[in-house]
């Protein structure tokens, strides 16, 4: 008996010593592996982000860049992939999949979103920033950041703002005067400042998603456009317009968003990877977007397939007198104490 008693202890002692020895070492080893590539299917976490731009422009670049990032520093366990060109979802479609959580990322033109935030419409107004500086200013400041807070709306926050750059007009005349707009008809996001800036000189404004752009212009369903030299020449608007002339009179940037209730329910140690990386992506992208406008301009001009207008100072005084009333007709959408505080400080 007293035999029996003591065989079945030094049996427990040892099961101890073996699991001690083996069972929680090996546990931690399996931790481990989730950090070190061998994360399986399941352990992924999938992240689809959706645009509707070329890869070779700055949001391009950005989407591609944040999800390069994200792999490298996650070793693989989150995975950003990214559909440019609206291979999954076009201008229109894409809010309601993010909202639906099919796509979790999105960047769309703050000209887009200003149906969900008409604040937004302070960015389409003409020639209210004059450089990339002043834009960079006010979104990093307090009424900026401020403004970028307010965005949510069923399930969708915003995680930063890109840059694309500043607009020229392309048509099939010469647009040097308000009055050479007259009886145009032009392809405009969906944004009421943007007609009401086409209305303004006379021409007729028509919301087309960026999709159909090309075919639009190349059939004559629209004779002109506005658009940033980046999506002009990766979409080879050049090539069905005959007159661009640089304006440089309104701003395209994107607001990137996220579905909320996606973005929240990931484990906090990989959401804080994701906000860093797209803090320092949002940074990068803004260098390159300066980069790759003027390379995209040089592009174009350098392929002699468009007739290019340099607006002078003076003209320019012409365009900016013409559609000041645009100002006056949506200052109560976007809220008379911010566009008091961007038209003074002019950031
Ligand atoms: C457009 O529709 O012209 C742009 O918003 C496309 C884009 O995302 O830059």
């Amino acid at each position: 008996m007293k035999t029996k008693i003591s065989i079945s202890w030094a049996t427990t002692i040892l099961i101890i010593f073996f699991l001690i020895l083996f069972a929680l070492p090996l546990q931690s080893c399996q931790k481990r592996a989730l950090d070190l590539e061998q994360v399986s299917a399941e352990e992924r976490i999938v992240i689809k982000f959706s645009h509707v731009v070329s890869e070779q422009t700055p949001k391009g670049m950005a989407a591609r860049r944040f999800a390069e990032l994200v792999h490298e520093r996650t070793n693989g366990h989150v995975e950003v992939q990214v559909y440019p060109n609206s291979q999954l979802y076009m201008d229109g479609e894409e809010i309601d999949a993010l909202i639906n959580n099919n796509i979790q990322i999105i960047a769309p033109a703050t000209a887009k979103m200003t149906e969900y935030f008409p604040e937004l419409f302070l960015f389409d107004l003409p020639f209210l920033f004059e450089d990339y500086n002043q834009v960079h200013q006010f979104i990093d400041s307090a009424e900026g950041q401020m403004l970028l807070s307010r965005l949510t709306t069923q399930g969708i926050v915003s995680l930063a703002m890109w840059d694309n750059g500043f607009k020229v007009m392309t048509a099939n005349r010469p647009l040097h005067k308000p009055s050479d707009f007259k009886g145009l008809r032009f392809r405009i996001m969906p944004s009421r400042v943007l007609d009401a800036q086409f209305v303004q000189l006379g021409a007729m404004a028509r919301d087309l998603p960026f999709s159909d752009v090309y075919a639009a212009l190349e059939r004559g369903m629209v004779d002109a456009a506005e658009n940033t030299p980046s999506n002009i020449y990766t979409k080879k608007f050049f090539l069905v317009q005959d007159h661009l002339t640089i304006s440089d009179h309104g701003y395209l940037g994107y607001l990137v968003l996220t579905n909320e209730k996606f973005w929240s329910s990931l484990p906090p140690d990989i959401r804080l990877i994701l906000d860093e990386t797209m803090a320092e992506v949002t940074a990068w992208e803004r260098e390159i977007a300066i980069e790759q406008n003027k390379r995209d301009m040089e592009m174009i001009i350098a392929s002699g397939q468009i007739k290019i207008y340099h607006l002078s100072e003076v003209e320019k005084e012409f365009w900016k007198e013409a559609l000041l009333p645009v100002y006056a007709m949506f200052v109560n959408q976007i809220g008379e104490e911010l566009l008091r505080a961007v038209l003074h400080n002019r950031y």
